[in-house]
């Protein structure tokens, strides 16, 4: 681990995980000796977030997640361990030691810098002939060269190599490239370039590096986009397009736009606050990350069908966070680039002036759709108002919002107000059975919440984790019997975290969440701190040991029965294929 192990505790020491959480989350009610609180990583109407004063560890029970007071800050503020480290010590006024070098962050770094290269290297291609067709695609995008300097744009040459050439040059390996998503394999072994005959857009975090690339086709033609995949230093859920500059503007908003076009477009007219989400629909953690830095939002996605549904889907995101969320409306163009080619940066600023907060936007959705003066269509126009303002979290907003309608509809206003207020009630049920239902179904009892992670074998995962489980509460029980290896565990995942915390054992050092979240992904974490919410005698602990050695064992000599007999069962086929 990068950081001395005292550090560490005494950070942790320092950071009392009730004040930490408390900073992002309000923690009310307390059940047993856990506090609970609505949970930040999903969303949920009944509090499933559960923050343990004595253990130091969060844990949902909707989704899963859990870990330390390290992990904690990781998810939140999307940082690695050592950043979230780093975060908490300042807070706690503790100075940062000297890191010892270690791996995988000189890995990132190393692929870092080769992104940086890269970036240069497709930058001064658009001054050569190489680059001429990406420079003739930007002449007729009207994107011009005080812009493309601005984003750091380029030209990834109609060439198999010309990148892995001028990188290799500069001490770089073809793995290393394919590492990074810059090159491919081929067929013989060897390396080609990923980006061929584009137009380069760096995407550059908010820290100033350059973690990955897109890359636009210059004519028509599939994909349109090529994004980098995820890399050590890459994830596109949590990154936006020219937050990096967007971060800078003294616009007090930021305007959320589809297409990486749009926001260079915008930029070049003046909106020095537009990004773009790569290629995803807005995520929740880019939603988090864009409310770092301004707390008014304009969505400005294109004028169709598809962007009008993920405008609605942004707002159903954005409104979970402290910010205030409007929708530009657009007409007479495709896109806000079409827009503002063809009316110009002066009326696309008239739009931002005039675009409607999310309710007033949604509200004129669903009276877009039926004529108010015929009375069957003014009844379900009032339904469907009632059903939008019901789920308004503000109980002045409903109030206003229930006038509105009623006066749109021509009715009196405490009808329209009751009704609200009756369909909210029952929301509000539906809502804390769902939450209900969700945690006590019974294979998810047995299955990982952690999404993505499945145990083929849920009995003797059952006793792997309580294996853990018993280890992490009581070390010395290491000492009564002979334990397994990790090799013998039927999930991979729970052998990682088996041999994590064996290995601390072994050289007599301490077992907590927070030494292992320097060493075990947030993932294993929240496996980790989700199996130890599950109960377990400590006082019967050596019989409870030796018992889940044993169905370990008994489930793998019963899998690797299966497995001779499947191999039987083909080799038997296979004999039959030759008689027949
Ligand atoms: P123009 O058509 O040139 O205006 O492109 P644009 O930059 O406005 O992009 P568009 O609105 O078509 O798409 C929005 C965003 O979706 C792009 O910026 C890309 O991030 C992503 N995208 C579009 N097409 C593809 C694709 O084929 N593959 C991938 N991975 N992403 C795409
Ligand atoms: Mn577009």
């Amino acid at each position: 681990m990068a950081f001395p192990e005292n550090f560490i505790n005494e950070l942790v020491e320092r950071s009392d995980i009730v004040d930490v959480v408390s900073g992002y989350v309000r923690l009310g009610k307390r059940s047993g000796s856990n506090l609970f609180g609505l949970c930040p990583f999903h969303s949920e109407k009944t509090p499933s977030f559960s923050v343990s004063p004595d253990k130091q560890i969060y844990h949902c029970f909707g989704c899963g997640k859990g870990g330390g007071v390290i992990n904690f800050i990781m998810e939140i503020e999307n940082l690695s361990f050592p950043e979230a480290v780093e975060f908490l010590a300042r807070r706690a006024g503790m100075p940062i030691p000297e890191q010892t070098d270690d791996r995988e962050s000189r890995r990132r770094a190393r692929m870092l810098a080769l992104n940086r290269d890269a970036a240069r290297f497709f930058y001064s291609q658009l001054s050569t002939p190489a680059g001429r067709a990406a420079r003739d695609y930007m002449a007729g995008r009207r994107i011009g060269s005080a812009t493309a300097t601005n984003f750091g744009l380029g030209a990834a040459p109609d060439s198999w190599d010309s990148l892995l050439r001028a990188m290799e040059a500069k001490g770089y390996t073809g793995q290393e490239l394919f590492e990074a998503g810059l090159a491919r394999r081929g067929k013989n072994g060897g390396f080609y370039d990923s980006f061929r005959n584009r137009l380069m857009f760096p995407v550059i975090d908010v820290r100033g590096n350059v973690i990955g690339f897109s890359g636009r086709i210059l004519e028509d033609g599939e994909p349109k986009y090529m994004n980098s995949p995820e890399t050590p230093v890459f994830s596109k859920s949590r990154n936006l397009f020219a937050l990096n500059l967007a971060k800078k503007s003294k616009s007090g908003y930021i305007i959320l736009s589809e297409g990486n076009i749009d926001v260079v477009s915008l930029h070049q007219a003046g909106f020095d606050s537009a990004v773009a989400s790569l290629g995803t629909s807005l995520t929740p953690e880019q939603a988090r990350l864009i409310s770092r830095y301004t707390d008014q939002i304009i969505i400005a996605y294109d004028n169709d069908g598809a962007g009008q549904k993920a405008s609605q889907r942004a707002i159903g995101i954005l409104e979970k966070l402290d910010v205030r969320v409007k929708v530009l409306r657009m007409s007479g163009a495709k896109d806000p680039d079409e827009f503002i080619k063809r009316k110009g940066a002066d009326a696309f600023r008239n739009l931002l002036d005039a675009s409607e907060n999310q309710v007033d936007y949604r509200l004129r959705n669903v009276t877009d759709k039926y004529d108010l003066n015929v009375d069957e269509q003014k009844v379900d126009f009032l339904k469907e108002a009632t059903e939008l303002v019901a789920r308004l979290p503000g109980a002045v907003e409903r109030q206003v919002y229930s006038m509105r309608v009623a006066s749109m509809a021509g009715v009196a206003a405490d009808v329209v107000s009751g009704e609200v207020e009756r369909k909210r009630k029952r929301l509000l049920s539906r809502a804390q059975r769902s939450d209900q239902r969700e945690q006590s179904r019974p294979e998810r009892q047995l299955q990982p919440a952690e999404k993505g992670l499945r145990y083929e074998d849920p009995c003797s995962a059952a006793a792997e984790e309580g294996l853990i489980r018993l280890l992490y509460l009581d070390p010395a029980l290491s000492r009564e019997t002979e334990l397994p290896e990790p090799e013998e565990f039927s999930s991979q995942a729970l052998g990682r975290i088996y041999s994590a915390i064996r290995a601390r054992i072994d050289r007599g050092e301490e077992v907590s969440a927070a030494v292992l979240g320097g060493e075990l992904s947030l993932n294993e974490m929240s496996l980790l701190v989700g199996i130890l919410q599950k109960p377990e005698l400590l006082s019967r602990g050596g019989r409870a040991l030796r018992d889940y050695i044993k169905r370990i064992r008994e489930r793998k000599e019963l899998a690797a029965g299966e497995t001779d007999l499947r191999e039987l069962a083909s080799r038997l086929r296979e004999r039959k294929g030759y008689e027949g």
